[in-house]
């Protein structure tokens, strides 16, 4: 009788792999209600104090419901993709030009996308300092 065996062996290997997930899920996942600041990575040396922004907070007080508001996928027509999001990517990853070391591109796809929907609803900060809060 091989059968029993082999049926215990493959039921264990599961075993170890449900757990071996379960364990990589648990350590690497960074969720967004663990986000409170703005920090890409591009900007090593900053000229301006980072900004606070409490992410799940932010975006329930703004009634934001689309994460592609800012963490957008654009389809082949131009488009932001209804099924695919970046949440996984950092803005300059798609917005600061390869190679280069002007960042004014990058600073003003945030602004653009931050500042103007303040304007917009006439709602949240517009100032410098208002956003870029010295601590
Ligand atoms: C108003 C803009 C905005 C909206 C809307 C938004 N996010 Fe974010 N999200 C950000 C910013 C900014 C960061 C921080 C990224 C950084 O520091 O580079 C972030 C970070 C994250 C992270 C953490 C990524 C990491 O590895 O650190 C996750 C996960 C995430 N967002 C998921 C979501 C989901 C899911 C939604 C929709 C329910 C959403 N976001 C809506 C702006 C937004
Ligand atoms: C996966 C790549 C990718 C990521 C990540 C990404 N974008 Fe974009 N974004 C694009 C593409 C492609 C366009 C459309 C072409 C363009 O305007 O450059 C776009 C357009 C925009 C626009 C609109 C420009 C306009 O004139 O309407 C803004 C603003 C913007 N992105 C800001 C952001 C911000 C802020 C983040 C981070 C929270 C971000 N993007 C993350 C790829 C990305
Ligand atoms: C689609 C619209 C929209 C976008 C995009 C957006 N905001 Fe806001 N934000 C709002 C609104 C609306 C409020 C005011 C919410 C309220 O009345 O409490 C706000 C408020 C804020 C505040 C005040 C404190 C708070 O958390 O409520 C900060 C700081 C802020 N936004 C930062 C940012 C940053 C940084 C980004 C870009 C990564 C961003 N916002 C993108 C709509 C937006
Ligand atoms: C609505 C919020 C908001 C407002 C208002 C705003 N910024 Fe920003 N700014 C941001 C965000 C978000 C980033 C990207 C943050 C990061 O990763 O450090 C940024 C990045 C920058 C950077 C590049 C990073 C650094 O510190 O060197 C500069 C410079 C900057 N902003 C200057 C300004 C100036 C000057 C004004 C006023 C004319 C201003 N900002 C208004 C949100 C804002």
């Amino acid at each position: 009788m091989r059968s029993i065996p082999m049926k215990q062996r493959s039921l264990k290997i599961s075993l170890i792999i449900t757990l071996i997930v379960t364990l990589m899920a648990a350590y690497t996942v960074h969720s967004q209600e663990d986000v409170k600041t703005v920090e890409d990575d591009a900007f090593s040396e900053r000229m301006r104090p980072i900004v606070p922004f409490l992410h799940d907070e932010h975006n329930e007080n703004a009634l934001i419901e689309e994460c592609g508001v800012c963490h957008h996928v654009y389809d082949d027509n131009g488009q932001i993709s209804e099924d695919e999001t970046s949440e996984d990517n950092q803005c300059s990853e798609c917005h600061l030009p390869e190679k280069s070391k002007n960042k004014t591109e990058l600073i003003k796809y945030y602004h653009n996308r931050c500042k103007n929907c303040h304007q917009q609803r006439n709602a949240g900060p517009v100032m410098c300092a208002e956003c870029h809060v010295k601590k």
